[in-house]
């Protein structure tokens, strides 16, 4: 396995997928042409596939999660593999077992691949570098870093939506990028398929620290931010990892940053409008844009489980099973 990218292995395949951020072009698009393939999958009555069966995935989710692990969860399951779902409040890290422990011990039960949430930045890293060799593991989201999966399906709406030639489109990313990993993984992501212009919109507060090394076009005022763009992806506020206030309040906030018709008007009018949710109305969007005719919000659930599908069985392609390590 190659030490400088723990995701790619010797054979330039997927081994794991933790970020968006060092991955290739051609392995970016493998996953959106596998996921639409299966996008076909999960519109059948019959809606499974026989790729994983007698393979065990567990969701270990440390944090709180409707869409992705249910979605994870679902996509695992049309793949035919076995799920466990982890529930963290029984979870024995509260009673003080350490994280290796419990991987330890899930490996013990032949487990073949973790699919991991948690609040620090780097879990899914970590976990990476001490499972065995034949199983994988992939990011759902860790921290404020990378949530990887959430940006692939985010691509694949875009190219759903647009075509498969992101050269030709201006995309902006509206709102708290500082906290959030979706963003992070989105701007890799665009980047490396080559999209003519990233954006991002966001008060000073809510920049990362790194946004000159981004590779994006930074701007303060939404309408400017908005100008000509061809596909707009909403953020939520994430509260919940900012430490103390960042802004003067929720309904400044939506003066400003919340996107509205009159504010969209200012974009393509065939404009793709996305939000990785939960959204919240009268914050980051208003309810007449988020149900709206240019709102996608809720095709880009339902790709992510073709996506995950995808991103699941390549990183299960050709890997001995547990019985050739005894
Ligand atoms: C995102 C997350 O958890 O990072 N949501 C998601 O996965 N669907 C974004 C968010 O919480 O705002």
């Amino acid at each position: 396995m190659s030490r400088t990218n723990l995701q790619i292995g010797d054979d330039g395949k997927l081994r794991h997928f933790l970020s968006t951020e060092g991955l290739t072009h051609g392995l970016l698009n493998e996953i959106l042409d596998t996921a639409e393939s299966f996008a076909g999958v999960t519109e059948q009555s019959v809606k499974k596939v026989p790729l994983l069966r007698g393979r065990t995935i567990v969701n270990l989710f440390f944090e709180a999660s409707t869409r992705t692990r249910t979605t994870f969860e679902l996509a695992a399951k049309r793949l035919s593999a076995d799920v466990l779902n982890i529930n963290v409040d029984a979870s024995a890290t509260v009673k003080g077992e350490t994280l290796l422990d419990t991987l330890r011990n899930l490996e013990a039960m032949h487990v073949d691949m973790f699919v991991v949430r948690h609040c620090d930045s780097g879990t899914a890293h970590f976990i990476a570098r001490h499972v065995q060799p034949h199983v994988s593991v992939i990011n759902a989201g860790d921290g404020r870093h990378a949530h990887p999966t959430q940006a692939m399906l985010d691509m694949f709406t875009i190219r759903r939506e647009k075509g498969a030639d992101f050269g030709r489109l201006r995309v902006a990313i509206v709102g708290d990028i500082a906290h959030s990993r979706v963003a992070r993984s989105q701007i890799h992501a665009l980047n490396l398929l080559n999209t003519s212009e990233v954006r991002i919109v966001a008060p000073r507060t809510l920049l990362p620290f790194d946004v000159e090394s981004l590779g994006v076009k930074v701007y303060h005022d939404l309408r400017d931010g908005l100008r000509d763009v061809d596909v707009v992806i909403m953020l939520r506020l994430q509260n919940e990892r900012m430490k103390g206030a960042m802004l003067p309040s929720e309904h400044e906030y939506f003066q400003l940053y919340g996107l509205t018709e009159e504010k969209l008007s200012m974009a393509s009018p065939d404009v793709t409008v996305m939000h990785p949710g939960p959204i919240n109305r009268g914050v980051e969007i208003d309810s007449q844009v988020a149900d709206g005719s240019r709102s996608v919000i809720l095709q880009q659930v339902t790709y992510g489980i073709a996506v995950r599908m995808a991103v699941m069985s390549m990183a299960m392609q050709q890997r001995p099973s547990q019985e050739n390590h005894g």
